[in-house]
């Protein structure tokens, strides 16, 4: 009896112990099966447009708000903690289209695209509901039309691209409605911002169209004082150049590494400058630098391009950054990257994320009208301060600040892009309802 009965009751144990492993695996396995269905990830409007333009977009901006609502959200850096961005999710003719030219990627305009990727992985910030936003995200990519001869890319189409793109969740959203745009961001990335158009007078007589001028623009253009193509809610953002390129340059020529060249430059240099209605490319800085220092034994000088130029720029001491027909070069980025003393040639410029950059401290700084005097400007800082430049310009902080990652790091361009819209929260229509209430 005794034997039974124990018998028994370590049966009954160990079918209870089995019971509740069938109870775990059951409850594990349901849970994992609604993650995975729930979880689906959303893709980066795979839509083709085909017949109705509208009632096909709109079922799309419909549904995917709807499909994705109660999505349960990973883990990522605190420091916005409750800031929400809600990514609009436009047919693909707005943007992915665009990438099948590979250059669209990763070209010096492509942060309009670098911006739109690393925001849709940020899963803590991104929301899919957009009553809970704080900021719309208007993906348009309107630099990659490189059908012109030139091989530049052809900004003309880039108003009618993004009105066209702003009806579309006008009329199928009420956000935009109910702010004006306001609490809308958009990427201007080419010359003159959302003025798109790469000659100041022409960009300058255009303007700003109406549709945008309430919105938030991420731009490159930026200069310290009133400016047509900047009297907008704007951050200044830096020029596009692929985080890839520079790791591979600095694995085969570290940072603190011999740098041989003293001052270098290679790009457009015209030797006969040419009046382009009554204006001159780059105000003719470039031409001086050309007539000035060429065949100086300090300065390397070439004006043809090069694909392998960071292998240059990685050893050289002082790197030129002179004006284009914007103020901005995509050589900021890059000699900063690659620990280039940059010289900036740029009257009036205004430098991307200031607070991140402490640009006086890493860079040097020429008027345009003081050109001339580069070589003994920059002799005179290779014998006093240059060490304590390249010092505070090698801090892995500062070229971080000018880079953006497909997924966002922290102190990266894209970290600063967002810390920089923390400060405007003040234009989140949800906010402003929350405090009112
Ligand atoms: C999606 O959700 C919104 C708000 O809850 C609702 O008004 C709308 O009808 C829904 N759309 C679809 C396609 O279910
Ligand atoms: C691209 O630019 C060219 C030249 O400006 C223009 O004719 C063409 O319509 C543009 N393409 C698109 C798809 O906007
Ligand atoms: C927003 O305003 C425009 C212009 O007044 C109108 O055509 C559109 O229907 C409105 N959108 C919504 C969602 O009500
Ligand atoms: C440049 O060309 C414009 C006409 O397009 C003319 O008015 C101006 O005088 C020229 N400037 C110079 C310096 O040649
Ligand atoms: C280095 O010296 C130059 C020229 O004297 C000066 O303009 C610059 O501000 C100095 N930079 C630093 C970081 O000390």
């Amino acid at each position: 009896m005794r034997t039974l009965h124990k018998g028994r009751q370590s049966e009954k144990s160990l079918f209870f112990k089995y019971y509740k492993w069938v109870l775990w695996f059951s409850f594990t396995l349901y849970f994992l099966t609604s993650f995975f269905i729930t979880n689906k990830p959303l893709p980066l409007s795979k839509t083709r447009v085909s017949g109705s333009k509208s009632s096909l977009a709109s079922r799309v901006l419909f549904e995917s708000v709807n499909k994705t609502r109660h999505k349960s959200k990973p883990k990522n850096p605190a420091a916005f903690k409750d800031l929400k961005i809600f990514i609009y999710e436009l047919p693909s003719e707005y943007n992915e289209d665009w990438l099948s030219n590979k250059r669209c990627s990763n070209h010096l305009f492509a942060s309009e695209v670098a911006i739109h990727r690393a925001l849709m992985n940020t899963y803590d910030l991104r929301t899919f509901d957009p009553y809970e936003a704080d900021f719309f995200f208007v993906p348009v990519y309107v630099s990659c039309n490189f059908s012109t001869v030139n091989g530049f890319p052809a900004i003309g189409h880039a108003r009618s691209l993004i009105s066209s793109a702003i009806q579309l969740i006008s009329s199928n959203y009420p956000f935009w409605n109910r702010t004006q745009g306001s609490d809308h961001i958009f990427v201007a990335s080419h010359d003159y911002g959302a003025c798109f158009h790469a000659m100041e007078d022409r960009a300058i007589d255009d303007g700003i169209p109406d549709f945008m001028k309430n919105s938030i623009i991420l731009q490159t253009f930026g200069v310290n004082f009133k400016h047509p193509c900047q009297d907008v809610e704007h951050v200044v953002i830096p020029p596009y150049i692929p985080p890839e390129s520079v790791r591979n340059t600095l694995e085969k020529s570290p940072l603190t590494g011999n740098r041989d060249i003293m001052v270098f430059f290679r790009g457009k240099m015209e030797v006969h400058p040419k009046n382009v209605s009554g204006k001159f490319y780059g105000k003719k800085v470039r031409t001086e630098i050309w007539r000035r220092y060429n065949g100086d034994q300090r300065f390397y000088l070439q004006r043809q391009r090069f694909a392998g130029y960071q292998s240059e720029i990685v050893r050289s001491v002082f790197c030129l950054c002179p004006l284009g027909w914007a103020p901005w070069s995509p050589r900021l980025v890059e000699s900063v990257a690659l620990g280039c003393v940059p010289v900036i040639i740029a009257d009036g410029i205004q430098l991307p994320f200031p607070s991140a950059v402490k640009w006086s401290e890493i860079s040097l700084t020429v008027a345009e009208r003081d050109v001339g005097k580069l070589g003994r400007i920059l002799e005179h800082v290779a014998k006093t301060n240059l060490s304590t430049i390249q010092k505070n310009l090698w801090d892995p902080a500062v070229s971080k600040a000018l880079l953006f990652n497909d997924h966002m790091q922290e102190g990266d361009a894209t970290w600063q892009v967002l810390e920089s819209l923390y400060k405007k929260l003040d234009r989140s229509y949800k906010r402003s309802r929350v405090s009112s209430q």
